[in-house]
């Protein structure tokens, strides 16, 4: 979970009345299936300001979450049955989005520090044809900042190579970028469909103001928002219309967002130091990690036997929780990792999180042992 405090509660109660007071009657309204006009046009700036993208309003489509774009692009761009790419470990959302559109996932392991291994990527989509079945629908990837693994993103020199293999053998990519603006430390990396237009894009105002107004969008050619366009008919109709308004403001009243980005980097920083120093101190005999330069989350793989789902229920009694490596394994495995937050927690229970870590690995191992 994003931490609270990057909330911009005072901002929001200001906007959120103007909005009333202004924009009422249509704000509370139905609203068109695309999205509101005026959001459009102003995450066209936005995108070309903070990834580079060109688009035009049309060529977005407003989503409730980027949960609801997984969804929407699983079920139009496969059949009950159809196989898609995902990199190995993925984000737990688009598993259950995907199996519930009956989608079969051929997660590409292993992944090294630099994002996905395009060889393997390569290699795994040509087994896939030369077997005689239908090719993958698209090929899933969340370059920055990778949610579980965080330490990963996917280099500039990988994305162009996505990209040749995406058009080489005609498969769709889909770039799924929720923390992309959440960058502590190294290089930005410019998104991959700023690098190629044909690519279909994920976003979210859920890291950037809230999750609580559920607002995503995707930017993608004209025929698969057109498809969106017709299943957001039937499964909601449109977003909420008063969350549009209200990003609408916040992303052109002076820039609050580029502010909240700023605040949110400053505090997420410290948080994943204090992550850092901790594993470094506490699990650095038991476990192996990377350290991540931007997003929520430290993925943590134990160099013992113990399986991190069963070990969960302990965990929870000794006060402390993370999401087991299963969670986010599209083919089974990572029985022995885990997913660690450190945007939500303070500084001090971070350590005293990891501490209480320790000592339930600890004695989980003994128990295996004897
Ligand atoms: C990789 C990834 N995609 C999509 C989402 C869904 O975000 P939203 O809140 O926009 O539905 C998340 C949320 O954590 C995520 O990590």
């Amino acid at each position: 979970m994003p931490n609270p405090a990057t909330f911009p509660k005072d901002r929001l109660k200001e906007i959120m009345v103007d909005v009333l007071d202004r924009d009422g009657d249509a704000a509370l309204q139905y609203g068109n299936t695309a999205g509101l006009n005026s959001l459009r046009e102003e995450l066209v700036g936005f995108l070309k300001r903070t990834e580079g993208i060109d688009c035009a309003p049309e060529d977005i489509i407003i989503t409730s979450g980027s949960q609801q774009a997984l969804y929407a692009i699983g079920k139009l761009l496969c059949n009950p049955g159809d196989g898609v790419i995902t990199e190995d470990p993925t984000y737990v959302g688009a598993i259950s989005a995907f199996n519930a559109n009956a989608i079969r996932m051929h997660g590409v392991p292993p992944m090294d520090g630099q994002g996905v291994v395009v060889d393997v990527l390569e290699e795994k989509v040509r087994s896939l044809v030369s077997k005689g079945k239908a090719p993958p629908r698209f090929i899933y990837l969340i370059p920055n900042f990778q949610n579980p693994t965080g330490g990963r993103t996917l280099t500039e020199k990988r994305r162009q190579e996505v990209i040749r293999i995406a058009s080489e053998y005609g498969i769709p990519v889909v770039e799924d970028n929720p923390y992309g603006e959440l960058r502590y430390s190294g290089e930005r990396v410019r998104s991959i469909r700023s690098l190629d237009g044909s690519v279909i894009y994920l976003g979210t105002f859920s890291k950037v103001m809230t999750p609580g107004l559920r607002l995503g969008y995707i930017v993608a050619p004209r025929e698969v928002t057109e498809k969106v366009n017709l299943l957001k008919q039937a499964l909601d109709l449109a977003t909420n219309s008063f969350s549009q308004y209200v990003a609408t403001e916040y992303i052109r009243r002076g820039g609050i967002i580029y502010e909240q980005i700023r605040f949110n980097v400053e505090l997420y920083r410290k948080r994943r130091d204090a992550m850092v120093r901790a594993l470094r101190e506490e699990m650095g005999d038991m476990a192996d990690f990377s350290v991540p330069d931007g997003g929520m989350f430290i993925w943590v793989t134990l160099n013992n036997s113990v399986d991190t789902s069963r070990m969960l229920i302990d965990a929870i009694k000794a006060g402390v929780t993370y999401v087991s490596g299963q969670a986010f394994a599209p083919n089974g495995g990572h029985e022995h990792s885990m997913r660690l937050n450190f945007t939500f927690p303070s500084e001090e229970k971070i350590y005293e999180g990891v501490r209480r870590l320790r000592s339930v690995i600890l004695s989980r191992a003994q128990e295996a042992v004897s």
